[in-house]
């Protein structure tokens, strides 16, 4: 099949990649001149594990191919992807759908034959209708479908998530589409992902319902963590002891300092907005929402009461500044509440990230250093922001040399209370009461 996908960000990028990795011919298409000459270089703008020689094995075998214009390639293509940017718009939370209608007036003007237009950007309901009503009033000559079809992909994870999906949602009615979009996700047989063929609207809700509720599973154990906390429980065990119930099931249920990222805060917004707009609010997202802003914010005041109330003047460590490990996505992460914050308290902050390298512009003020224990060197206290698994297994002992005072502020948990405690480190992890 000959695919056209608009948008080479995070989405349109790995998803292209991976469908020509199934076979098909892939077009990604980017106005961004510079970026297109990078890619054709084989120069990959974000860090993700595996893109790289999966973009680099495509293009050489001639299945991938990239263009800052998509006339010709939208004209041949069987289906053609919308994977722009949906940012919040500023002021009201709304997900902004300047590019996506943009995109969807060109295809209009490009397609030839029947062509499926599939929306993969994260778009509130009723997006597909309004894309199907620019696309008709532009070409009423056009034969097409508008089909939602949603990702789930989890970035440093998203090659495997793409390729073995725990399902595959397809939102449209028409049976023309749906044979297109069979076809194209047939390789996905093999391993037996469900393709779930639903309305587009339902389609279009799910992704939001998906994404509100994994943030949601995350605010439930991290208000757990701090009942823990003043309750002398352990909320490891009371995350193992729950998850192992299969209603609940063990994933997501990860204590620490508040969920970031370019999803979930962005989509629970989006979600509420759309909601309370209809007149049908979800109060639980709305708190969800609430709840994980007050705890990225009050994770700075944690580090105090672990400094016993002492920062000012002290030199505090951060280890990881990205929102999660295997990424090098700043967006939303929890740094940007705790680290502006431990400097306003008159701490001297330095850190390091594998591959936060955005952080040296949004973090003014922090003295970047080049590894683990070039930060703890003259620390007060150590921070863990971000599980990379470069930390999980320093050497405790060479760690407490380095350090000034030799306290850990663990907010991923990734050390054992015991053990680090037996090495002559004062310990303070979250939820472990
Ligand atoms: C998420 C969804 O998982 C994915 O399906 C969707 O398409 C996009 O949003 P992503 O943002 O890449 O993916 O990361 P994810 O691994 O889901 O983590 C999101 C945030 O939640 C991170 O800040 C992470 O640290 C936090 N988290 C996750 C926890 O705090 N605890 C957990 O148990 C899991």
């Amino acid at each position: 099949m000959r695919v056209a996908m608009i948008g080479t960000g995070y989405v349109g990028l790995v998803s292209g990649a991976c469908f020509a990795d199934f076979g098909h011919v892939v077009t990604c298409i980017d106005k961004d001149a510079s970026k297109i000459e990078r890619l054709k270089k084989g120069e990959i703008p974000i860090f993700e594990p595996g893109l790289e020689g999966l973009v680099e094995r495509n293009v050489r075998e001639g299945r991938l191919f990239f263009a800052t214009e998509g006339a010709e390639a939208v004209k041949t293509a069987d289906a053609v992807f919308i994977a722009v940017g949906t940012p919040s718009r500023r002021g009201d939370g709304h997900a902004d759908l300047t590019y996506v209608y943009a995109a969807a007036e060109e295809i209009a003007g490009q397609i030839d034959g029947f062509t499926v237009v599939v929306t993969k950007s994260t778009v509130p309901v009723g997006t597909g209708d309004e894309i199907e009503a620019i696309l008709k009033r532009v070409r009423p000559d056009g034969d097409f479908a508008v089909v939602s079809n949603p990702e789930f992909l989890r970035e440093g994870a998203a090659i495997n998530d793409f390729k073995r999906p725990d399902r595959v949602v397809i939102g449209t009615d028409d049976e023309r589409a749906q044979r297109v979009m069979a076809e194209l996700y047939r390789p996905l047989n093999l391993n037996e992902s469900p393709l779930l063929f639903t309305g587009r609207r339902t389609s279009e809700l799910i992704k939001y319902a998906a994404n509100a509720f994994l943030a949601m599973k995350i605010t439930f154990i991290n208000e757990m963590a701090d009942l823990c906390e003043t309750l002398g429980a352990d909320v490891q065990q009371v995350a193992r002891g729950i998850g192992l119930d299969n209603r609940i099931g063990s994933k997501f249920l990860h204590a620490g300092p508040g969920y970031g990222g370019s999803c979930f805060p962005k989509d629970t917004l989006a979600l509420v907005r759309t909601a309370s707009d209809a007149g049908s609010p979800i109060r639980l997202v709305e708190t969800t929402v609430q709840v994980n802003a007050a705890r990225k914010k009050a994770m700075a005041g944690k580090v105090a009461d672990a400094m016993a109330g002492q920062v000012k003047g002290k030199r505090i460590g951060i280890l990881g500044l990205t929102f999660k490990p295997n990424t090098d996505d700043m967006r939303d992460a929890p740094s940007l509440d705790i680290v502006p914050a431990l400097i306003e308290m008159g701490a001297q902050v330095q850190a390091f990230d594998p591959e936060g390298h955005e952080a040296r512009q949004m973090l003014p003020g922090v003295d970047f250093k080049d590894g683990p224990y070039e930060v703890a060197d003259g620390a007060d206290a150590l921070v863990i922001i971000t599980e990379w698994d470069q930390f999980r297994a320093l050497d405790l002992d060479r760690v407490k040399r380095l350090m000034r005072t030799p306290l850990v502020v663990d907010l991923r948990n990734i050390y054992r209370p015991a053990e680090i405690e037996s090495r002559g480190f004062q310990y303070r992890g979250i939820g472990r009461g």
